[in-house]
């Protein structure tokens, strides 16, 4: 038996109450008890800072951007730190070349991270921000690829969109880019972790994910990959750490104009973030060894009973080959009933609603019992 198919809910890993019912992993996920321990013990390591030698400073950072990579199929050194989406979108942002009159497309409903650098952009070189409308079919990857008209020069653009999880395909998208040459940008928040993907297959120019979502991860730790094509760009900080030698604290103003190799200048100031960092180390070892498309095969069972139950109701979701496995977006025409999520949420069951569906996102802590709960709640209130 492969691990693909050995792949069971791990709730147990996981401090969930019986009672709960938690199918928002995209407004965020808890984090594995493992990792609480581990970052329990790391706040309680500034009791002691004696403690703390240089190598800390250095080596776990590192090792979360080698298992990124491993994720991705990147090498070590292509991955850097960042605290944020919008920090990764603006070392983006910085490093595009964009010409007045060209365009930069992104979707309708995109989340603001990502749509809010590319306004400024666009404003600032007098360019044209281009809004791709939400297709009814949901095949956003038509849509884009027909939008490249040879005077896009940027399409900055998520794998799974944030508020039904309708899908795009970016090995079609990054082939297109490439044979038009426009740059391609990724917010893969909602996706990285949970759906396969691969730098190698894509090429984006830069991909960027925060890590408190899918990834398990803690708030403010995220990750940004940058092509090997712009690791000689410029970063948007100036600090200490990314320069060459900065772990011979003794030399520290022996000023260096050489920054760390690969991604390394693009990393966040104090990126050692002694205290998140083997939170964020926990849950990627886990990540890489379940396997992202066991993850992926094991949630599509899940949303696959979801839909199901969504269609029995009168509810529409996005049909099978423009969803993703992991988030599905119950669609309520005219809107969702006022106070259907505070109603659930006095059931113990957690989703989100995000314009005019309910958001429901599970990861590999639920199982299908939880799908039970969710729609006999719904069944109930509605
Ligand atoms: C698609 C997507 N990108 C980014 C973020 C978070 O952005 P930031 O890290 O800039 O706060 C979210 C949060 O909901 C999101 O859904």
């Amino acid at each position: 038996m492969t691990s693909r198919q050995s792949l069971t809910c791990q709730k147990h890993l996981f401090d969930i109450p019986a009672d709960v019912t938690y199918l928002n992993a995209a407004y965020m996920t808890p984090i594995l008890k493992e990792a609480a321990l581990q970052g329990q013990q790391a706040v309680a390591g500034k009791l002691h800072p004696w403690e703390t030698s240089i190598p800390d400073f250095f080596e776990p950072p590192a090792r979360a951007c080698g298992l990124m990579a491993d994720m991705i199929g990147a090498g070590a050194d292509d991955v850097a730190l960042v605290p944020s989406v919008s920090y990764g979108v603006a070392i983006a942002v910085r490093n595009l070349p964009l010409l007045p009159g060209q365009k930069i497309l992104v979707l309708a409903d995109q989340f603001p991270s990502n749509v809010y650098p590319w306004q400024d952009m666009a404003q600032i070189h007098q360019a044209e921000l281009v809004t791709i409308a939400r297709p009814k079919d949901g095949d956003w990857t038509s849509r884009i690829i027909a939008a490249l008209d040879g005077e896009v020069a940027i399409v900055a653009c998520p794998q799974v969109h944030w508020t039904d999880g309708s899908c795009i395909d970016l090995v079609r998208v990054g082939a297109a880019c490439r044979a038009q040459g426009a740059a391609l940008v990724l917010d893969m928040t909602q996706s990285l972790g949970v759906m396969p993907f691969s730098v190698r297959d894509v090429d984006p120019d830069f991909m960027v994910a925060a890590s408190y979502k899918w990834l398990l991860g803690p708030y403010s730790y995220g990750f940004v990959y940058v092509a090997p094509r712009h690791q000689k760009g410029v970063p948007l900080e100036q600090g200490w750490i990314a320069r060459k030698g900065s772990d011979d604290f003794a030399r520290l103003v022996d000023y260096q104009s050489d920054y760390l190799p690969g991604a390394g200048r693009f990393n966040v100031g104090e990126r050692s973030n002694f205290m998140l960092t083997p939170i964020i180390l926990q849950a990627l070892e886990k990540l890489n060894a379940w396997g992202v498309e066991a993850i992926a095969d094991y949630l599509s069972g899940l949303t696959d009973m979801i839909a199901a139950r969504a269609g029995a109701m009168g509810l529409t979701v996005a049909d099978k080959a423009h969803r993703s496995p992991h988030l599905i977006g119950l669609n309520f025409d005219g809107g969702a009933p006022d106070g259907l999520t505070a109603a659930l949420a006095d059931r113990k069951i957690y989703v989100s609603v995000r314009g005019n569906s309910i958001r429901v996102s599970p990861h590999i802590y639920n199982e299908a019992q939880d799908v039970e709960k969710l729609f006999s709640a719904l069944e109930d209130i509605l």
